[in-house]
């Protein structure tokens, strides 16, 4: 696990963006000759406009973590996209806030909690953690400095192997009786939720039976990248020949049939067409492309705001074709 500091490249004193927090950066980079792209919140506090930080967690079988963790130095150029997200609070949208995440879905927690900690935001606070061990803990001292400096943070934290560890705190998952013991009124605030998929939903079913109605719930999903057919061990040319609409990639000026079930960025990656991609589950944007002419079906489309969908453009990892299309990659 490492915390990165990024500075602008060029001699300008402050960065070129902007963000709110919660949002994240693309950040891409060359290994073993393949372009690779992958997403990581923001941790820090978009009151700091001379840097962001991104924390990121080595996965032993993840090619960009390791890269970054284990071979970045201080000085390194790094290619990084964004904002990007929708998973965002800055204090606007509701006068308390329930923080809800596990493992590295701490980290827009953590710069949402520092940007209202700076703006001494009057609302309540309510940060629920979990994860494995204290090692895994990251941004802890973070937290608990940000407790120091606002009274009106309120944390729990509970861990899942904390044996032998000299954890004094919550042990095991989050569950009801956490959540109700921590925040009163939980149903009537408005909730943030970030973790891997299965704590999701699970929590997901808990914030339900108490009651929680989904309009006040807004998710991101964390640390569970879909991998590529590919990597996956799948056969990325199905036996049987394809029988769906007919896919035209207009750059390239190549057309397929597609499969059943099977997405454009799926379709592109068997023709070798390079549309880049990071989470493959509708929420980074990093594989929008634009559709000059058909119809698709998108199940998430959380990466795509309403300019993109006026002109077009679509999430290749999500978009099925209804007709025949074209898209301009
Ligand atoms: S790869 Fe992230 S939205 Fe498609």
């Amino acid at each position: 696990m490492k915390t990165f500091r990024l500075l602008p490249s060029s001699s300008d004193r402050f960065l070129p963006f902007t963000f709110v927090p919660g949002q994240f950066l693309n950040v891409a980079f060359w290994i073993g000759g393949a372009r690779m792209i992958r997403s990581y919140s923001i941790s820090s506090s978009p009151t700091r406009r001379e840097y962001v930080e991104l924390t990121v967690k080595r996965e032993p079988r993840g090619a960009v973590s390791r890269h970054i963790v284990d071979l970045l130095k201080v000085g390194d150029l790094i290619e990084a996209a964004g904002p990007v997200g929708k998973f965002t609070f800055d204090g606007t949208e509701a006068d308390s806030v329930v923080l809800i995440s596990a493992g590295v879905g701490i980290t827009p927690m953590v710069s949402v909690t520092r940007y209202l900690t700076e703006r001494a935001w009057a609302g309540d606070i309510f940060f629920i953690f979990t994860c494995r061990t204290p090692a895994d803990f990251i941004l802890g001292n973070e937290v608990a400095t940000l407790q120091r400096a606002n009274p009106k943070l309120h944390v729990a934290v509970t861990m899942t192997r904390s044996e032998g560890t000299g954890w004094k705190g919550p042990r095991g998952r989050i569950t009801k009786e956490l959540l109700t013991q921590t925040v009163p009124d939980l149903a009537s605030r408005r909730i943030q939720l970030c973790g891997p998929l299965p704590m999701m939903e699970a929590t997901k079913a808990i914030l339900a039976e108490l009651g929680v109605p989904p309009e006040n719930l807004k998710t991101e999903q964390f640390g569970a990248v879909k991998p590529a057919p590919a990597a996956a061990g799948i056969a990325l040319k199905p036996t049987a020949p394809a029988t769906g609409p007919l896919v035209t990639f207009s750059t390239n000026n190549k057309s397929a049939r597609i499969h059943a079930d099977q997405t454009v960025l799926e379709l592109s990656e068997e023709l070798g067409i390079g549309i880049d991609f990071s989470c493959r589950i509708g929420t980074c944007g990093v594989c929008k492309v634009k559709m000059t002419s058909g119809e698709v079906d998108q199940a998430v489309q959380d990466a795509l705001d309403d300019d993109d969908k006026a002109n077009g453009i679509i999430l290749a990892c999500q978009a099925k074709p209804k007709s025949d299309i074209a898209v301009e990659a």
